[in-house]
Protein backbone atom coordinates (compact mmCIF):
# COMPACT_ATOMS: atom_id res chain seq x y z
CA UNK A 1 0.00 0.00 0.00
CA UNK A 2 0.91 3.66 -0.74
CA UNK A 3 1.80 5.10 3.47
CA UNK A 4 3.43 8.50 3.92
CA UNK A 5 6.33 7.73 6.10
CA UNK A 6 7.98 10.03 8.27
CA UNK A 7 12.21 8.59 8.14
CA UNK A 8 13.76 10.80 10.98
CA UNK A 9 13.55 13.99 12.24
CA UNK A 10 13.28 17.18 10.43
CA UNK A 11 13.29 15.46 7.07
CA UNK A 12 10.23 15.53 4.61
CA UNK A 13 7.39 12.81 4.52
CA UNK A 14 8.30 10.15 1.40
CA UNK A 15 5.64 8.65 -0.17
CA UNK A 16 6.30 4.81 0.28
CA UNK A 17 5.02 1.24 -0.93
CA UNK A 18 4.70 -0.42 2.72
CA UNK A 19 3.08 -3.71 3.38
CA UNK A 20 -0.62 -3.56 4.91
CA UNK A 21 -1.23 -3.98 8.18
CA UNK A 22 -1.65 -7.58 9.29
CA UNK A 23 -4.85 -7.61 11.91
CA UNK A 24 -5.13 -9.78 14.80
CA UNK A 25 -7.47 -9.87 17.92
CA UNK A 26 -10.07 -7.16 18.43
CA UNK A 27 -8.80 -5.16 15.35
CA UNK A 28 -9.77 -4.19 11.97
CA UNK A 29 -8.52 -2.68 8.60
CA UNK A 30 -10.03 0.39 7.59
CA UNK A 31 -9.42 1.63 4.07
CA UNK A 32 -8.59 5.12 4.54
CA UNK A 33 -10.33 7.80 2.03
CA UNK A 34 -9.25 10.74 3.87
CA UNK A 35 -7.11 11.77 6.48
CA UNK A 36 -6.50 15.16 8.18
CA UNK A 37 -3.72 16.92 9.44
CA UNK A 38 -2.92 17.72 13.05
CA UNK A 39 -0.32 20.46 14.68
CA UNK A 40 0.81 17.53 16.23
CA UNK A 41 2.29 16.08 12.87
CA UNK A 42 4.55 19.58 12.51
CA UNK A 43 5.95 19.40 16.29
CA UNK A 44 6.50 15.61 15.41
CA UNK A 45 8.31 16.13 12.39
CA UNK A 46 10.33 18.91 14.22
CA UNK A 47 11.23 16.61 17.23
CA UNK A 48 9.13 18.27 19.89
CA UNK A 49 6.97 15.87 21.17
CA UNK A 50 7.29 12.87 23.07
CA UNK A 51 7.45 8.74 22.35
CA UNK A 52 8.80 9.34 18.61
CA UNK A 53 10.23 6.46 16.78
CA UNK A 54 11.34 5.90 13.42
CA UNK A 55 10.36 5.32 10.66
CA UNK A 56 6.50 5.77 11.70
CA UNK A 57 3.38 6.72 9.41
CA UNK A 58 1.81 9.75 11.09
CA UNK A 59 -2.20 10.40 10.95
CA UNK A 60 -4.32 10.58 13.73
CA UNK A 61 -7.81 11.47 11.89
CA UNK A 62 -9.00 9.32 9.36
CA UNK A 63 -12.61 8.12 7.75
CA UNK A 64 -12.64 5.14 5.32
CA UNK A 65 -14.53 1.97 4.84
CA UNK A 66 -14.11 -1.09 6.79
CA UNK A 67 -12.28 -3.73 4.66
CA UNK A 68 -11.72 -6.35 7.12
CA UNK A 69 -12.55 -7.63 10.92
CA UNK A 70 -10.60 -10.30 12.76
CA UNK A 71 -13.21 -11.58 15.37
CA UNK A 72 -17.13 -13.06 13.83
CA UNK A 73 -18.33 -10.60 16.32
CA UNK A 74 -17.28 -7.23 14.39
CA UNK A 75 -18.41 -8.80 10.90
CA UNK A 76 -20.85 -5.94 11.35
CA UNK A 77 -18.82 -3.51 10.59
CA UNK A 78 -17.68 -4.34 7.09
CA UNK A 79 -18.18 -2.32 4.59
CA UNK A 80 -19.56 0.55 6.73
CA UNK A 81 -18.49 4.18 6.41
CA UNK A 82 -16.32 4.88 9.67
CA UNK A 83 -14.50 7.88 11.52
CA UNK A 84 -11.63 6.59 14.03
CA UNK A 85 -11.45 7.58 17.25
CA UNK A 86 -7.37 8.24 17.89
CA UNK A 87 -7.21 8.37 21.75
CA UNK A 88 -6.41 4.89 22.98
CA UNK A 89 -5.67 4.02 26.68
CA UNK A 90 -7.42 6.53 28.05
CA UNK A 91 -8.44 4.54 31.20
CA UNK A 92 -11.43 4.22 33.77
CA UNK A 93 -10.68 7.74 35.66
CA UNK A 94 -12.94 10.18 33.22
CA UNK A 95 -10.97 13.41 34.73
CA UNK A 96 -7.46 12.09 33.91
CA UNK A 97 -5.90 9.71 30.91
CA UNK A 98 -3.92 6.56 32.01
CA UNK A 99 0.07 6.10 31.99
CA UNK A 100 -0.87 3.84 28.88
CA UNK A 101 -2.85 6.95 27.10
CA UNK A 102 -1.17 7.07 23.34
CA UNK A 103 -2.71 9.13 20.13
CA UNK A 104 -3.00 7.27 16.82
CA UNK A 105 -0.30 7.96 14.70
CA UNK A 106 2.77 8.16 16.80
CA UNK A 107 4.07 5.85 18.45
CA UNK A 108 1.35 3.78 16.49
CA UNK A 109 1.21 3.93 13.18
CA UNK A 110 -1.74 6.35 11.99
CA UNK A 111 -3.59 7.41 8.96
CA UNK A 112 -1.63 8.61 6.31
CA UNK A 113 -1.96 5.23 4.57
CA UNK A 114 -3.92 3.47 2.19
CA UNK A 115 -4.89 1.48 5.23
CA UNK A 116 -4.90 1.21 8.70
CA UNK A 117 -5.37 -1.11 11.68
CA UNK A 118 -7.16 0.04 14.89
CA UNK A 119 -9.57 -1.84 17.68
CA UNK A 120 -12.94 -2.20 16.78
CA UNK A 121 -13.50 -0.45 19.73
CA UNK A 122 -12.37 3.00 17.87
CA UNK A 123 -14.65 2.45 15.04
CA UNK A 124 -17.67 5.07 15.14
CA UNK A 125 -20.36 5.57 11.80
CA UNK A 126 -19.29 8.50 10.27
CA UNK A 127 -21.90 10.77 10.65
CA UNK A 128 -24.50 10.89 7.63
CA UNK A 129 -24.72 14.75 7.10
CA UNK A 130 -20.52 14.71 6.20
CA UNK A 131 -18.27 13.63 3.35
CA UNK A 132 -15.16 12.05 4.12
CA UNK A 133 -12.92 15.08 3.93
CA UNK A 134 -15.05 16.33 6.39
CA UNK A 135 -15.43 13.48 8.78
CA UNK A 136 -11.75 12.85 8.54
CA UNK A 137 -11.29 16.67 9.69
CA UNK A 138 -13.57 15.98 13.03
CA UNK A 139 -11.74 12.88 15.30
CA UNK A 140 -8.50 14.69 17.16
CA UNK A 141 -9.50 18.32 17.07
CA UNK A 142 -13.50 17.60 17.40
CA UNK A 143 -12.10 15.73 20.54
CA UNK A 144 -9.90 18.40 21.69
CA UNK A 145 -12.71 20.49 21.16
CA UNK A 146 -15.44 19.30 22.62
CA UNK A 147 -13.46 18.25 26.32
CA UNK A 148 -11.75 22.14 26.34
CA UNK A 149 -15.55 24.17 25.70
CA UNK A 150 -17.85 21.87 26.81
CA UNK A 151 -16.37 19.41 29.76
CA UNK A 152 -13.45 21.67 30.86
CA UNK A 153 -14.70 25.37 30.38
CA UNK A 154 -18.42 24.29 30.57
CA UNK A 155 -19.87 26.88 28.46
CA UNK A 156 -23.15 27.48 28.86
CA UNK A 157 -26.30 29.39 27.12
CA UNK A 158 -25.69 33.48 27.04
CA UNK A 159 -21.90 33.51 28.39
CA UNK A 160 -19.40 35.58 26.61
CA UNK A 161 -16.78 32.98 25.00
CA UNK A 162 -13.58 33.95 23.74
CA UNK A 163 -11.63 31.31 21.22
CA UNK A 164 -8.15 32.32 20.47
CA UNK A 165 -6.38 31.89 16.95
CA UNK A 166 -9.65 31.18 14.80
CA UNK A 167 -7.84 29.83 12.29
CA UNK A 168 -6.70 26.95 14.30
CA UNK A 169 -8.72 23.25 13.43
CA UNK A 170 -9.10 22.97 17.07
CA UNK A 171 -10.28 26.45 17.48
CA UNK A 172 -12.80 26.51 15.05
CA UNK A 173 -14.21 23.39 16.48
CA UNK A 174 -14.41 24.71 19.62
CA UNK A 175 -16.70 27.95 18.02
CA UNK A 176 -18.53 26.39 16.55
CA UNK A 177 -19.66 24.17 19.23
CA UNK A 178 -19.94 27.02 21.97
CA UNK A 179 -22.46 28.90 19.00
CA UNK A 180 -24.59 26.02 18.71
CA UNK A 181 -24.82 25.92 22.53
CA UNK A 182 -26.43 29.39 22.39
CA UNK A 183 -23.08 31.24 23.64
CA UNK A 184 -22.14 34.65 22.66
CA UNK A 185 -18.32 33.90 21.04
CA UNK A 186 -15.74 36.65 20.39
CA UNK A 187 -12.49 35.32 18.12
CA UNK A 188 -8.82 36.31 18.07
CA UNK A 189 -7.01 35.84 14.72
CA UNK A 190 -3.69 37.28 13.24
CA UNK A 191 -5.49 37.44 9.98
CA UNK A 192 -8.54 39.80 9.64
CA UNK A 193 -9.85 37.68 6.84
CA UNK A 194 -9.93 34.81 9.02
CA UNK A 195 -12.08 37.08 11.40
CA UNK A 196 -14.30 38.27 8.67
CA UNK A 197 -15.34 34.37 7.85
CA UNK A 198 -15.66 33.52 11.57
CA UNK A 199 -18.28 36.70 11.82
CA UNK A 200 -20.01 34.79 8.85
CA UNK A 201 -20.00 31.64 11.00
CA UNK A 202 -22.02 33.63 13.82
CA UNK A 203 -19.12 35.19 16.34
CA UNK A 204 -20.09 38.30 17.41
CA UNK A 205 -16.79 40.16 16.66
CA UNK A 206 -13.02 39.49 16.40
CA UNK A 207 -9.94 41.62 17.19
CA UNK A 208 -6.42 40.79 15.56
CA UNK A 209 -3.75 39.48 17.83
CA UNK A 210 -0.94 41.34 15.85
CA UNK A 211 -2.12 44.87 17.16
CA UNK A 212 -0.86 46.95 19.61
CA UNK A 213 -4.04 46.67 22.51
CA UNK A 214 -5.43 43.89 21.05
CA UNK A 215 -6.58 42.62 24.54
CA UNK A 216 -7.86 46.34 25.51
CA UNK A 217 -10.47 46.63 22.04
CA UNK A 218 -11.47 42.86 22.86
CA UNK A 219 -12.36 44.25 26.38
CA UNK A 220 -14.57 47.21 24.94
CA UNK A 221 -16.10 45.25 22.70
CA UNK A 222 -17.33 42.07 24.74
CA UNK A 223 -17.53 43.75 28.62
CA UNK A 224 -15.27 40.76 29.62
CA UNK A 225 -15.78 36.70 29.36
CA UNK A 226 -16.77 34.06 31.70
CA UNK A 227 -14.90 31.76 29.10
CA UNK A 228 -11.90 31.41 27.41
CA UNK A 229 -10.61 28.68 25.85
CA UNK A 230 -6.57 29.27 24.57
CA UNK A 231 -4.15 26.82 22.77
CA UNK A 232 -1.41 29.67 22.82
CA UNK A 233 -0.10 30.26 26.29
CA UNK A 234 3.05 32.40 25.96
CA UNK A 235 2.98 36.15 26.41
CA UNK A 236 -0.83 35.90 25.52
CA UNK A 237 -1.77 34.30 28.72
CA UNK A 238 -1.69 37.43 31.27
CA UNK A 239 -3.53 39.13 28.64
CA UNK A 240 -6.35 36.76 28.92
CA UNK A 241 -6.59 36.81 32.77
CA UNK A 242 -7.03 40.56 32.44
CA UNK A 243 -10.03 40.73 29.88
CA UNK A 244 -11.46 37.56 31.96
CA UNK A 245 -14.66 38.15 33.63
CA UNK A 246 -13.71 37.90 37.97
CA UNK A 247 -14.80 34.10 38.17
CA UNK A 248 -13.80 32.95 34.53
CA UNK A 249 -12.61 29.90 33.89
CA UNK A 250 -9.93 29.21 31.04
CA UNK A 251 -9.16 26.39 29.52
CA UNK A 252 -5.77 25.53 27.69
CA UNK A 253 -5.18 22.89 25.34
CA UNK A 254 -2.40 24.26 23.93
CA UNK A 255 0.95 26.45 24.37
CA UNK A 256 2.06 27.12 20.50
CA UNK A 257 4.22 30.34 22.04
CA UNK A 258 5.87 28.58 24.98
CA UNK A 259 5.85 29.38 28.40
CA UNK A 260 4.09 32.16 30.53
CA UNK A 261 5.07 35.67 31.13
CA UNK A 262 5.39 36.62 34.96
CA UNK A 263 3.15 39.22 36.95
CA UNK A 264 -0.18 37.01 37.06
CA UNK A 265 -0.62 34.89 39.90
CA UNK A 266 -2.12 37.64 41.82
CA UNK A 267 -4.65 38.61 39.58
CA UNK A 268 -5.55 34.97 39.26
CA UNK A 269 -6.76 34.53 43.13
CA UNK A 270 -8.01 37.56 43.25
CA UNK A 271 -10.46 37.39 40.05
CA UNK A 272 -11.32 33.92 41.49
CA UNK A 273 -9.98 32.37 38.25
CA UNK A 274 -10.44 28.62 37.12
CA UNK A 275 -7.60 27.24 35.12
CA UNK A 276 -8.33 24.48 33.45
CA UNK A 277 -5.74 22.07 31.70
CA UNK A 278 -7.42 19.95 28.96
CA UNK A 279 -6.18 17.32 26.62
CA UNK A 280 -7.72 15.01 23.88
CA UNK A 281 -10.71 13.57 25.77
CA UNK A 282 -12.19 9.70 27.21
CA UNK A 283 -14.51 7.37 25.21
CA UNK A 284 -17.67 9.24 26.44
CA UNK A 285 -16.73 12.48 25.50
CA UNK A 286 -15.89 11.01 22.07
CA UNK A 287 -19.32 9.97 21.87
CA UNK A 288 -20.73 13.14 23.28
CA UNK A 289 -19.35 14.76 20.76
CA UNK A 290 -20.47 13.08 17.89
CA UNK A 291 -23.94 13.24 19.30
CA UNK A 292 -23.78 17.23 19.13
CA UNK A 293 -22.13 17.22 16.21
CA UNK A 294 -25.26 14.98 14.24
CA UNK A 295 -28.16 16.70 16.66
CA UNK A 296 -26.58 20.41 15.55
CA UNK A 297 -25.20 19.30 11.97
CA UNK A 298 -21.95 20.81 12.58
CA UNK A 299 -20.07 20.63 9.59
CA UNK A 300 -15.98 21.16 10.65
CA UNK A 301 -14.39 23.92 8.15
CA UNK A 302 -12.14 21.99 6.09
CA UNK A 303 -9.57 24.29 4.64
CA UNK A 304 -8.17 22.49 1.39
CA UNK A 305 -7.56 18.91 0.44
CA UNK A 306 -3.91 17.69 -0.81
CA UNK A 307 -3.20 14.34 -2.49
CA UNK A 308 -0.88 12.17 -0.89
CA UNK A 309 2.20 12.75 -3.05
CA UNK A 310 1.84 16.87 -1.86
CA UNK A 311 1.57 15.96 1.68
CA UNK A 312 4.92 17.88 2.22
CA UNK A 313 2.88 21.04 1.08
CA UNK A 314 0.44 20.22 3.13
CA UNK A 315 2.21 20.26 5.90
CA UNK A 316 4.17 23.41 5.24
CA UNK A 317 1.30 25.03 5.17
CA UNK A 318 -0.05 24.16 8.37
CA UNK A 319 3.57 25.12 10.06
CA UNK A 320 2.85 28.62 8.28
CA UNK A 321 -0.40 29.03 9.86
CA UNK A 322 -1.79 29.86 6.33
CA UNK A 323 -5.19 27.90 6.63
CA UNK A 324 -8.87 28.70 7.65
CA UNK A 325 -9.60 24.57 8.87
CA UNK A 326 -8.50 21.56 8.86
CA UNK A 327 -6.50 20.20 6.27
CA UNK A 328 -7.17 17.62 4.42
CA UNK A 329 -5.21 14.40 2.69
CA UNK A 330 -7.58 12.41 0.08
CA UNK A 331 -6.33 8.97 -0.70
CA UNK A 332 -8.28 9.31 -3.83
CA UNK A 333 -6.66 12.65 -5.45
N1 LIG B 1 -3.83 19.06 24.17
C1 LIG B 1 -4.33 18.47 23.10
O1 LIG B 1 -4.93 17.40 23.17
C2 LIG B 1 -4.18 19.14 21.78
C3 LIG B 1 -4.92 18.68 20.68
C4 LIG B 1 -4.83 19.37 19.50
C5 LIG B 1 -3.98 20.48 19.40
N2 LIG B 1 -3.24 20.86 20.47
C6 LIG B 1 -2.34 22.02 20.38
O2 LIG B 1 -3.16 23.17 20.13
C7 LIG B 1 -2.51 24.05 19.22
C8 LIG B 1 -3.38 24.24 17.99
O3 LIG B 1 -3.52 22.99 17.32
P1 LIG B 1 -4.25 22.85 15.91
O4 LIG B 1 -4.06 21.45 15.45
O5 LIG B 1 -5.62 23.44 15.97
O6 LIG B 1 -3.28 23.77 15.05
P2 LIG B 1 -3.44 24.63 13.74
O7 LIG B 1 -4.65 24.19 12.97
O8 LIG B 1 -2.11 24.62 13.10
O9 LIG B 1 -3.70 26.08 14.35
C9 LIG B 1 -2.74 26.82 15.03
C10 LIG B 1 -3.33 28.19 15.22
O10 LIG B 1 -2.63 28.87 16.28
C11 LIG B 1 -2.99 30.22 16.18
N3 LIG B 1 -1.98 31.13 16.69
C12 LIG B 1 -0.73 31.31 16.24
N4 LIG B 1 -0.15 32.32 16.92
C13 LIG B 1 -1.08 32.78 17.82
C14 LIG B 1 -1.11 33.83 18.79
N5 LIG B 1 -0.06 34.66 18.95
N6 LIG B 1 -2.24 34.01 19.53
C15 LIG B 1 -3.31 33.21 19.33
N7 LIG B 1 -3.35 32.23 18.41
C16 LIG B 1 -2.24 32.01 17.67
C17 LIG B 1 -3.20 30.50 14.70
O11 LIG B 1 -4.45 31.14 14.56
P3 LIG B 1 -4.72 32.25 13.42
O12 LIG B 1 -4.40 31.53 12.15
O13 LIG B 1 -6.15 32.58 13.57
O14 LIG B 1 -3.81 33.41 13.67
C18 LIG B 1 -3.13 29.12 14.05
O15 LIG B 1 -4.12 28.92 13.10
C19 LIG B 1 -1.14 23.41 18.92
O16 LIG B 1 -0.18 23.94 19.82
C20 LIG B 1 -1.39 21.94 19.21
O17 LIG B 1 -0.21 21.24 19.51
C21 LIG B 1 -3.33 20.22 21.65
Amino acid sequence: MKAIVLQELNQPFQLKEVAIPEISQNEVLVKIKSAALNHRDVWIQKGQYGGIRFPVILGSDGSGIVEKVFDTENEKWIGKEVLINPSMNWGNNPRVQSKEYVILGTPVDGTFAEYVKVEARLLHNKPEHLNFEQAAALPLAGLTAWRATMTRAAVKNGENVLITGIGGGVALLCMQFAIAAGCHVYVTSGSDEKIECAVKMGVKAGVNYKKANWDKELKNLSAGFDAIVDSSGGETFSKLVDIAKPSCRIAMYGATLGEFNSGIPAKIFWKQLDILGSTMGNDDEFVNMINFVNTHKIIPVVDSVYSFNQAQSALEKMSKGEQFGKIILAVDL
